[in-house]
């Protein structure tokens, strides 16, 4: 069984303190929920999991089986298992899908692989790389298009997904996969997440604002942030609660935390004047 261990983690970026003191841990084949409230800090700590250079950890771990992950570039990170499903996935133009996916499953793969040396063989790659396409209603023409070049929002979603498969890694942060997704997308992301995160005993991080994404892959543990802080923590039910009631019986509930996300918010107003 592998851990992902968080704790006391301090980042900051251009200089603003953002998250202020997050544990958590996963375990292989468990599924955590993390919601809170826009600007709450919960893609600053997908970023600072994945080892994004703008965020700077002042303090605190992050460990995977005992190893420092803040000792990791962020191919390192990938090559040991980690993998961020971005909010907004990034284009790059002149870079196809099936190349850049074949490098990187290359290096995954062989996590000792050097540049320039033999990729994983072609044959295979592109039957498996058809499977996960069909599976998640992409179709196989993507492969020969610039990575998210002109894709639709939900297009550029699933496409997450569909690297998500073929890098199978032991832990998966998916960052508002659901968003822009239509309800068929949402079905088949849901499955194919489910699938995925049991056949490879993956451990899951879903931050989401809805319940959906949740209604295929039930958290084992639903956490809310506030303020760069986790501040509850609790099972499938309160994600349910959260999507049907907001989050203002949580700021009841941690007043200091409320504070603080009220007076920076006041901060960025005036800064924005
Ligand atoms: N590069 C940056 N420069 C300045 N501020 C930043 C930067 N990146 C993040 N922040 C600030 O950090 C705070 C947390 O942002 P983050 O994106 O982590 O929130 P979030 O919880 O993911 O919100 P959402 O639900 O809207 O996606 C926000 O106030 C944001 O403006
Ligand atoms: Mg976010």
């Amino acid at each position: 069984m592998s851990t992902l261990k968080i704790e006391n983690l301090h980042v900051s970026v251009a200089g603003t303190l953002i998250l202020k003191g997050v544990d958590l841990e996963i375990n292989s084949g468990e599924i955590h929920a993390l919601m809170g409230p826009n600007g709450s800090g919960k893609s600053t700590l997908a970023y600072a999991l994945a080892g994004h250079p703008n965020y700077e950890v002042t303090e605190g771990s992050i460990e995977l089986d005992g190893e420092n992950v803040l000792e990791m570039e962020a191919d390192e990170r990938a090559r040991h298992g980690l993998y961020l499903a971005f909010q907004y996935p990034v284009t790059i133009p002149g870079v196809k899908v099936a190349d850049f996916l074949r490098h990187a499953v290359s290096n995954v793969r062989n996590p000792d692989r050097k540049e320039g040396t033999e990729l994983i063989s072609m044959r295979e790659y592109r039957k498996e790389l058809y499977e996960h396409l069909d599976a998640l209603g992409v179709d196989r023409q993507f492969a020969r298009r610039y990575l998210n070049e002109g894709f639709s929002g939900g297009e550029k979603k699933r496409m997450e997904i569909v690297q998500m498969a073929m890098l199978k890694p032991r832990f998966a942060i998916l960052d508002e996969t659901d968003s822009g997704l239509d309800t068929d997308a949402v079905n088949v992301v849901s499955e194919g997440v489910q699938r995925l995160s049991s056949a490879n005993q993956m451990g899951v991080l879903i931050i989401t604002h809805h319940e959906r994404l949740l209604q295929y892959n039930i958290p084992s543990q639903t956490h809310v942030m506030l303020a760069g802080r986790i501040v509850e923590t609790g099972d499938a039910s309160l994600a349910h609660e959260l999507h049907n009631l907001g989050y203002a019986s949580v700021r009841e509930r941690h007043p200091d935390a409320a504070a603080e996300e009220e007076a920076r918010q006041k901060r960025e107003t005036v800064a924005s004047a």
